[in-house]
């Protein structure tokens, strides 16, 4: 069998880790297979300063132009792992121009400029994978798209972003506010330098669309996602949460319903005993119900440089030993323009709330808040009033049984022009069933 010629496109964390796979003291890939990948070019901006720290074999061409290995003749696969959507977007064009199978852990890329790129890996007879850009080293990509492809998707519900999940972990476990874990999450590496991608939500969106398309094999503009981060949430509720049995998660939400599609991504409470409420620190969680499975869940590492690469190789030996292509050549999602759908706009889903109100401690408050939120046809499930003053007032939390979201955002609004409320009205969405 001809051996697969590999060219990396950035050697950064993970295109480290996949050139340790490839080049380890004892690579792994030769106990296991007759035909392995060969590592034949590396590019990246700063060649010069990493290439020695990595004793690199000689025969490996090594520059810092992306396009001495997208045109080299020798090569079968562009492994491209510089992420955002300039460099990269110019690299996988290029590159199937030139007839080379690409692998990509980017999913900014895939998320927003997927369809287009699927569109020509499929005119110029190649394919694109890209286990690594969901969920880093876990196998949600491949468990999706071929061993779950005898079930109708209902729902998704997913830990995607590592990041976030250490900052509410961490606020949740030892009760420190965002900014104070935040800074910790930076300092350590976990937190990019500028994290806005990760906290304000959007990097679990992309990794949604491209979860929800493989699912459903349906088409939607990722701009119609739904998507809160978790900058404004406060410790306080976290703990009130906590006491009324629940764990915050940022969780990305796809759910096909009678009325269209869902797809949001906010911070949601999950009873603490689902089992993605136990996904921890840099983990990541996906849970998938389908109507033959029923409800199954993968969770490990979501990001760094050695799990993602474990993904990453995963693909190249596949797109080498040609399995990869028979399936892309078949899915009818990367093959033709799907189908367009309906996404549900996001005051029409239909939830359970938790409200946290700041009021002033006298007689009739109560009677008037909940009277609004009756007559917005909100029923109340639990309350939490407590004696201490704070902010001016005292908390109220609430929990509502299922409520349509333009209900309750009416609610809040009238709610918050009562004189007897004082600052800020806060509310988080609950997520109970999981079905
Ligand atoms: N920034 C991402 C995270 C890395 O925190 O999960 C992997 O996509």
């Amino acid at each position: 069998m001809k051996p697969i010629n590999v060219g990396l496109i950035g050697l950064g964390t993970v295109g480290t880790g996949v050139t340790n796979i490839l080049l380890g003291e004892k690579p792994v890939l030769e106990e296991k297979l007759e035909c392995v990948p060969v590592l034949k070019a590396i590019a990246d901006r700063s060649i010069s300063a990493k290439a020695p720290k990595m004793n690199l074999d000689s025969s490996i061409l090594l520059t810092d132009n992306p396009d001495d290995v997208i045109n080299n003749e020798d090569i079968d696969v562009i492994v491209e792992v510089i992420g955002g959507t300039d460099t990269a977007l110019n690299v996988v064009q290029k590159g199937l121009e030139n007839g080379k199978d690409i692998v990509t852990a980017n999913k900014e890329l895939l998320a927003v400029y997927g369809t287009e790129l699927f569109e020509k890996a499929c005119q110029v007879g190649k394919c694109i994978s890209f286990e690594a850009s969901v969920c880093g080293g876990i196998p949600v990509i491949a468990t999706l798209k071929d061993s779950l492809i005898g079930n109708r998707i209902k729902s998704i519900y997913g830990i995607v972003n590592g990041t976030t999940n250490f900052i509410l972990t961490k606020m949740a476990n030892h009760n420190v506010d965002y900014g104070t874990v935040l800074a910790e999450a930076q300092e350590k590496g976990y937190a990019e330098s500028n994290p806005s991608k990760d906290v304000n939500g959007i990097d679990s969106a992309h990794k949604l669309a491209i979860l929800a398309k493989l699912a459903y094999g349906l088409h939607f503009d990722f701009e119609s996602i739904y998507c809160d981060g978790i900058s404004d949430i406060q410790l306080e509720d976290i703990c009130y949460a906590n006491q009324l049995g629940y764990t915050l998660k940022l969780l990305a939400i796809s759910k096909r319903t009678s009325l269209g599609l869902e797809l949001r991504v906010h911070p949601t409470l999950l009873s603490h005993d689902h089992p993605l409420a136990t996904v921890n620190g840099v983990n990541n969680g996906v849970y998938v119900v389908g109507d033959a499975i029923g409800q199954i869940m993968l969770c490990g590492p979501g990001a760094g440089g050695m799990a993602t690469a474990s993904s990453i190789v995963a693909d190249i030996v596949d797109v080498g030993l040609g399995k990869a292509k028979p399936m892309f050549d078949n899915f009818r999602y990367f093959k033709e323009q799907p189908i367009d759908t309906k996404v549900i706009d996001i005051l029409e889903i239909s939830s359970r709330y938790y409200f946290h109100f700041i009021v002033a401690d006298i007689p009739g408050v109560l009677a008037k808040i909940s009277g609004i939120i009756g007559q917005n046809n909100i029923g109340i499930a639990s309350v939490i009033q407590h004696e201490e003053i704070r902010h001016g007032g005292v908390p109220l939390i609430m929990v509502t049984h299922q409520a349509r979201e333009g209900d309750v955002r009416e609610a809040i609004g009238q709610i918050k022009k009562l004189e007897v409320v004082k600052g800020d009205v806060r509310f988080i969405r609950i997520e109970d069933t999981l079905e």
